[in-house]
């Protein structure tokens, strides 16, 4: 179990793929970074966003050298294990508190049309829950989500987050280890995913 930040960043740079069923979640990397710009500057995805202005290259470069500096900030790439290997989303664990044993869950989508209404998001979801719960020691996770994404909203109460206010144009939702470990147990009995 992780116990400080200095094991933390150890583990952000030697961290092995997480595997899911027909997918992986690996560390994002330098290499990734020109298709998750575009994937987020997308229309309907940036929207979504609370900072939904355009990034430019520059922009998202600097934030990269930002990121990597941080060792409680986690971005995964969703790719599928068959060959290519396809990237087809992004999803991230950040704010990572070990003295509260809290994190914020988020910057997820699915920027592959195809990869899409798949289950994958969900999947992608419970396995990095079960990662922070499990190999972190988070107690509990929280996401900030716009009211009107009823799509997101929906694929987050499906995971087992339960909402727990409002605030201005934002809906606020977060699972604990104890009801996250029953809900992930039962989805494993029923469709082994993870
Ligand atoms: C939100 C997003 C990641 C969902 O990806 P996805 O691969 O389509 O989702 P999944 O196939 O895993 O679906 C999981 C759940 O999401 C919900 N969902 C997915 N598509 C939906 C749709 N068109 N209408 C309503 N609910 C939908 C459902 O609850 C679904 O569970 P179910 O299939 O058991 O009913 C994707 O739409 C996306 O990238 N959106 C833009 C970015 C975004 O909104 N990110 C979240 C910011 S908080």
């Amino acid at each position: 179990m992780v116990n400080n930040y200095i094991s933390l960043g150890k583990m952000k740079s030697t961290l092995a793929p997480l595997p899911g069923i027909g997918y992986n979640l690996r560390l994002l990397h330098a290499e990734d970074l020109a298709t998750t710009l575009t994937w987020r500057n997308r229309e309907d995805i940036r929207h979504h966003f609370i900072k939904s202005d355009i990034i430019s290259w520059e922009q998202h470069l600097s934030w990269w050298e930002e990121y990597r500096t941080k060792n409680n900030d986690f971005i995964f790439i969703i790719e599928e294990t068959k060959k290519p290997n396809r990237p087809v989303g992004q999803v991230s664990l950040y704010n990572i508190d070990l003295e509260n044993n809290e994190a914020e869950y988020g910057r997820l989508m699915i920027g592959d049309n195809e990869a899409r209404g798949k289950g994958l998001a969900r999947r992608a979801t419970e396995l990095l829950m079960t990662w922070a719960f499990n190999s972190l020691g988070i107690k509990r996770i929280y996401l900030e989500v716009f009211k009107d994404n009823t799509v997101a909203i929906s694929l987050y109460r499906r995971c087992g987050f339960i909402s727990f206010g409002d605030r201005g144009e934002l809906h606020l939702m977060n699972i604990s280890r104890e009801s996250g470990s029953s809900m992930l147990g039962s989805i494993k009995r029923k469709d082994s995913i993870i």
